[in-house]
């Protein structure tokens, strides 16, 4: 029987604490409770539960597992995950009580771009049971009981909580409401769970204004444990946001919530009403970006402990990296940062202002975060909401889970190119790093409709295509809308937003992305659709050279248009060179400063070195004013911008994706499932670089450092795995566990 005959069979209902509400007003979390008895204890009992809204259960008060804001999220109506937990050590013989807190979570925030509230549903609800052996022990239905959080007034995922320790509320219990959803949505799966991980003790500070700000010296995704000596009525209120303005004053400015938001900003703010007494608080359904805290209350801080708390996916850390440059070393940091304040169950742009999970920057990121911290399952369960979240049509909504309301612009944005191609590139990345033909399987109908889709783009027009007289543009994508590159230095966003392919980057990706699945559908066995996407590819190339390309040449002042084509492979093998030569000759000429966005800078680097001009390459990457990555570190940063002048997001892990070039590139360790290739690019301008990584056949470590006018490269290897070097001057040989050679 499957899961929903399961369910249907033994009565299990959703609950609903609430019914008539107003929808517009936040509601007070409320629990739900049962008590039950247990004859015998077998040691397999086991709770699967969920929420629509975040739940936080116990079971005789102890709460059962770690995940923070469980279930997590996801395209709820299509997908909403149940967790399983062993509870057999919570339960005792005789009589045992299981309460649930239910809030807002993802369901019916102001969680999103829009700031829209209730955008899965209007009232929180409950699916658990609690099984042992064959049979149900207890289970959600309409005896069980409900009453309000007697302290939490509302609790809002990214508005944050208010909370009134004097003024509770004490109020009869009532019986909960049994509703009816289908149980088709219902899905089973080990995602790594939210959890609390690093913790940083405040500094206060007083800025010159005289307010009083909290310094956790990190930015991070999180929330804040206080604890305080005050009397009852006395009241703290904490604003969370990242950073301090140029003169010293705590700012979230830099949010940028835009008019389109709904409650016109983004407040991350804690309202607390003390009791008597100690006071010690944490928020449970909130979560902010965040380095500092602006306090306002007359309660004296002279006894009061600020801790900020670090919460995200349980990664593991799988690299690490060291240089001779300080800064170098801070820019990884800071990415790995980047990427944990962005990791809350699927990747995201940043934890602030929109907090989703917008396909471009997963697929700028992704194979940078294979590196960095052990994110597979967040990628997988992420292409889930996109394959859930797909139009018809095969256009890829630009944020999956969604996260905000349907809007005409959205709609037309879908058709977006480098952030619909996110679904073959992200699928593509995971292939190679695991080498499990599944992830292609799952992926396949989706990547492929993508695909059709641009293809379709490519074939407006074609009338006019075909009077032109050219047989080369029937692959021009000359039609809809695309972001771009986005977020160049110096371009306004707005006008970085593309109409009918005027960029190129449309036919750039049709190109690239029918050569990625191409290759995934031999891997398949789907031979003939493998040719029609590498007719494709060739088609869209030559559409690119046609409008982009004179006589083998490229003319522009934007790094991008030299970058994209060489990255994907659209020039001719015969000119690559001169073209390279024309990046690096506008790089020069820009004073070694990068003008590129959001999509090509992750290729900048190793477009430059890979043809010839590494020292050029690592300019670029040590440059410390602005734009470059190390500007930001100069200025102090904990966390990646999103712009290069930091007056947005502070936390974006996109430009981190450099850290790709830091490990495949300056140390040379490119590993996919079925090959290690060590391509080691030394420069003087650094005395030395290693970075270690634990693959999946263990951990790899290289590096090289100057001795005089000698490099030498150490290896590493896990048992059993052997590596390709490539030394700088093109002599090759294969290392096996360990070595140290002179490049
Ligand atoms: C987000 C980006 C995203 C972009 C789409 C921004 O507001 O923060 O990271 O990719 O919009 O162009």
């Amino acid at each position: 029987m499957n899961i929903s005959g399961i369910l249907k069979s033994n009565l299990v209902h959703w609950i609903e604490p609430e019914k008539e509400i107003d929808t517009e007003k936040r509601q007070r979390p409320k629990w739900v409770e049962k008590s039950f008895d247990v004859k015998t204890i077998n040691g397999n009992e086991e709770l699967f539960i969920t929420a629509h809204g975040c739940y936080e259960a116990y079971i005789n008060n102890r709460r059962v597992g770690d995940f923070i804001f469980a279930p997590g999220t996801s395209e709820y109506e299509k997908e909403l995950y149940v967790q399983r937990y062993s509870v057999a050590d919570l339960l005792r013989e005789g009589k045992n009580t299981i309460k649930v807190l239910l809030g807002d979570g993802w369901y019916r925030s102001a969680a999103g771009v829009t700031g829209a509230r209730n955008l899965f549903g209007t009232h929180i609800g409950l699916l658990a049971w609690i099984s042992s052996k064959d049979s149900i022990i207890v289970k959600t239905d309409g005896t069980w009981e409900t009453y309000q959080h007697p302290e939490i007034v509302s609790s809002d995922m990214c508005q944050g909580e208010v909370i009134d320790c004097y003024r509770t509320i004490q109020e009869d219990r009532k019986h909960v409401y049994e509703k009816e959803y289908s149980f088709n949505n219902l899905r089973f799966a080990d995602n790594p769970h939210i959890v609390e991980k690093e913790r940083f003790k405040g500094k206060q500070i007083k800025t010159p204004s005289g307010k009083t700000v909290i310094d956790f010296g990190q930015n991070i995704a999180g929330y804040v444990q206080m604890t305080f000596n005050a009397k009852a009525g006395q009241k703290i209120v904490l604003i969370h946001g990242e950073t301090l303005d140029e003169n010293g004053e705590f700012t979230i400015e830099n949010f940028q919530p835009g008019e389109r938001h709904k409650e016109g900003g983004i407040f991350q703010k804690i309202e607390y009403i003390a009791h008597d007494g100690q006071n010690t608080y944490k928020p449970h359904f909130s979560i902010f970006g965040f380095r500092y805290c602006l306090i306002e209350t007359d309660i004296s801080l002279e006894d009061s402990v600020f801790e900020a708390i670090a919460v995200y996916s349980d990664m593991e850390e799988t690299a690490s990296f060291e240089s001779s440059d300080e800064k170098l070393n801070t820019l990884f940091k800071n990415a790995m940062w980047s990427m944990k304040g962005n990791f809350c169950d699927v990747p995201t742009d940043c934890p602030t202002r929109e907090r989703a999970g917008w396909t471009g920057d997963a697929g700028i990121f992704v194979n940078t975060g294979l590196y960095l911290m052990d994110c597979r399952k967040i990628y997988e369960k992420w292409l889930a909401s996109c394959r859930a979240n797909q139009y018809k049509s095969g256009a890829v909504r630009n944020i999956a889970p969604r996260n905000n309301e349907e809007s005409f612009f959205g709609k037309m944005l879908a058709s977006s190119a480098g952030w619909g191609d996110a679904i073959i590139i992200v699928t593509y990345t995971l292939y190679k790093r695991y080498g499990d033909k599944a992830i292609i399987e799952e992926n396949y109908e989706a990547m492929k409709k993508w695909l059709m889709f641009l293809r379709k783009r490519a074939k407006k027009g074609f009338v006019k295509k075909l009077l032109s007289g050219s047989r080369d543009s029937f692959y021009d994508v000359t039609s809809g809308l695309d972001y771009g590159e986005w977020a160049e230095p110096d371009v306004e966003f707005a006008s970085g937003v593309d109409m009918k392919g005027k960029s190129g980057v449309a036919t750039a990706y049709l190109s690239y992305s029918a050569k990625l699945l191409a290759e995934m559908a031999d891997v398949i066995g789907m031979h003939e659709d493998a040719k029609a996407f590498s007719k494709i590819n060739q088609g869209a190339k030559k559409a690119y050279q046609h409008r982009f390309i004179s006589n083998g040449i490229i003319e522009s002042d934007r790094q991008k248009d030299y970058v994209r084509p060489i990255a994907f492979g659209l020039l001719e093998e015969r000119d690559i060179s001169v073209n390279a030569k024309k990046l690096n000759d506008l790089v020069e000429k820009m004073d070694y400063h990068l003008n590129t966005g959001f999509l090509s800078t992750p290729f900048l680097c190793s477009v430059l070195a890979e043809n010839g001009y590494v020292e050029t390459a690592y300019k670029l990457l040590l440059q410390k004013t602005k734009p470059s990555w190390l500007y930001e570190v100069s200025q102090g940063a904990t966390t990646v911008w999103e712009t290069w002048d930091g007056k947005a997001s502070q936390n974006h892990y996109s430009y981190g994706a450099i850290c790709e070039w830091l490990i495949e590139g300056v140390c040379g360790l490119k590993y996919t499932f079925d090959e290690l290739v060590l391509k080691p690019l030394p420069s003087k301008q650094l005395q030395y670089a290693r970075v270690s990584y634990k693959s999946p056949k263990g951990v790899i470590t290289v590096g090289w450092h100057y001795e005089d006018d000698k490099c030498l490269y150490s290896v590493e290897l896990p048992d059993g795995l052997s590596g390709k070097l490539i030394k700088p001057n093109g002599e090759k040989i294969t290392i096996k566990e360990k070595c140290t050679c002179e490049l």
